[in-house]
């Protein structure tokens, strides 16, 4: 495994060089960064990568010079509902993470179970509950990339969120900050275990980024992610959230995310 994530790394390097960070978008996020792109990547071209199925994700890197920075946006996820391994779905963040990234900023988009949360919210995701009932680093320990039981005392960076919330506060842009469960999917959460989910402590649920952040604090990054509320999660009073819907909520809220980002990328 080690030698295949070598190699699409070292591919990725050698087309991008230095990436100072890794942004990746979620489902219906649509970034639009200023500033100017100088390579694309198809995912299909990175040696080992599985191909996204999913219609709403695309598949590729784009690199962006911002400043004297280095952005690398991934365009389309691996979820663990579309039947990859846990080896698969986090093997692009791996693989970024040995081209000499060390910084990610994760973005996702999650039905809300806080009651104060509305549709179109953004949440900084502050820490996260593990529901998928597997772990990315179950099995042989890649000694590599990490140790066996690794710290997940702070899984999101605290200095990070802080720029976060700053570059929400300049921008003039709401921000509110919570605890993000993720579950496997694909089939939407019923009302009881929308109840419970919201019991356990968290205050929005999503089928992503987990996985991810778990296989990038074995392996030394610092991450913070962003959700965009989607739908709200009402157990006493369930709505439908058709994907179609959650990718309109996520895609009208792109934008204010790409202002977040933006001034995140130029503050650190
Ligand atoms: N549940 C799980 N995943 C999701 C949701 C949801 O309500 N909304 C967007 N992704």
């Amino acid at each position: 495994m080690f030698d295949k994530l070598k190699k699409a790394a070292d591919f990725i390097k050698e087309k991008a060089g230095i990436i100072d960070i890794v942004v990746v978008g979620g489902t219906g996020v649509e970034l639009s960064l200023e500033a100017e792109e100088v390579a694309k990547i198809n995912y299909a071209d990175i040696p080992f990568l599985p191909t996204p199925t999913v219609k709403s994700h695309k598949g590729f890197l784009q690199i962006f010079k911002k400043g004297n920075k280095t952005v690398c946006v991934a365009n389309g996820r691996f979820h663990y509902y579309e039947g990859y391994s846990m080896d698969e779905v986090v093997f692009l963040v791996r693989a970024l993470k040995l081209a000499g990234a060390d910084l990610f900023f994760l973005t996702n988009a999650a039905g809300g179970l806080n009651p104060l949360f509305k549709k179109g919210d953004l949440m900084v995701v502050v820490d996260h509950i593990n529901f998928m009932g597997i772990n990315p680093l179950r099995g042989r320990n890649l000694e590599e990339l990490g140790e066996r039981f690794p710290d997940m005392s702070e899984p999101y960076s605290k200095k990070h969120i802080e720029i976060i919330k700053k570059c929400a506060l300049k921008n003039k842009i709401e921000l509110k900050e919570g605890v993000y469960v993720t579950v496997s999917g694909p089939s939407m959460e019923t009302p009881a275990e929308t109840r419970m989910l919201r019991m356990i402590g968290a205050d929005a649920v999503g089928m992503s980024t987990v996985p991810e952040v778990i296989a990038l604090n074995h392996a030394g990054c610092n991450v913070v992610a962003v959700s965009i509320i989607t739908n709200e999660n009402r157990p006493d009073c369930m709505e439908k959230a058709p994907l179609d819907e959650v990718i309109k909520a996520a895609s009208s809220a792109s934008l204010r995310l790409s202002r977040l980002i933006d001034c995140f990328v130029e503050a650190i």
